[in-house]
């Protein structure tokens, strides 16, 4: 097993390798992919940068020049179903492009001549993040600190599962959300990239699953410090259910 493990944010990257003991740097499609170890599993850790097409191109490349059999995105996204909030997490069972839209010629979301709006994850994979995720969540403070809890207020967290939706734009306003939310009743999230890594799966007939910890309610809510919510929160249960999988393995 080779896995591709796929972050946006710096952050998120940092986080992951701080738990990778002999990680080296390889420079692909001007970016440094870390070929290494998570408990005795290779693993090849990679900054996507933001957006459908820089995640697309990492995708192609860890499964071209890397041979990852498999591949994990983690990160964060905002919240669009009801009652998914801030500090939560979403494992993704499957994917849209939000912004995507060939209409007359093709039904709005649909991908052009792939017949196809929706791309799933990979149920096993996804179905074993989503048992981690569970356990990781059921003790908060374990992971981030109980000043961290309280800081972000963060006391019951939960794990959904379901559609999440990539586009794009950073979402932050409250009409914009409500309008996807109506064009998208069952969207749990919203965020940038998943949608693209899952196509390219798809096409290579690879298996792929999303993790995402909700930090936003992607509406005009004054709102944490982003920066510091990645830093503190979100990264810290990426490489919490990540560190799980692995030792679960
Ligand atoms: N990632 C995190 N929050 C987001 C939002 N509101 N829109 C798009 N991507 C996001």
């Amino acid at each position: 097993m080779r896995i591709g493990l796929v972050s946006a944010m710096h952050q998120e990257l940092a986080a992951v390798l701080d738990r990778m003991p002999d990680e080296q740097r390889q420079r692909a499609a001007g970016r440094d992919f870390w070929v290494g170890h998570w408990h005795g599993h290779e693993v090849v850790a990679v900054l996507s940068r933001v957006g459908k097409v820089a995640a697309a191109t990492t995708a192609v490349v860890l499964i071209e020049r890397f041979g990852v059999d498999r591949i994990v995105f983690t990160g964060t996204a905002g919240g669009l179903g009801d009652g998914v909030r801030v500090g939560d997490l979403v494992l993704a069972r499957e994917f849209l492009q939000h912004d995507i839209d060939a209409s007359p010629l093709f039904p709005r979301f649909e991908v052009p001549l792939t017949g196809r709006a929706r791309f799933p994850t990979d149920a096993e994979l996804s179905g074993a993040l989503t048992a981690t995720a569970r356990a990781v969540l059921a003790a908060p403070a374990d992971t981030l600190g109980a000043d961290v809890v309280a800081e972000f207020g963060l006391q019951a967290p939960r794990v959904h599962e379901g559609l999440i939706v990539s586009g794009d734009r950073f979402v932050a306003t409250t009409p914009e959300s409500a309008a996807l939310r109506r064009a998208l009743p069952d969207a749990l999230a919203v965020e940038m990239e998943g949608a693209a890594v899952a196509q390219v799966c798809h096409d290579y007939g690879l298996p792929f699953a999303a993790l995402r910890t909700i930090s936003d309610r992607a509406d005009d809510a004054a709102h944490v410090d982003f920066m510091r919510f990645i830093d503190q929160v979100a990264s810290r249960y990426s490489a919490a259910v990540l560190e799980a999988y692995f030792g679960s393995l």
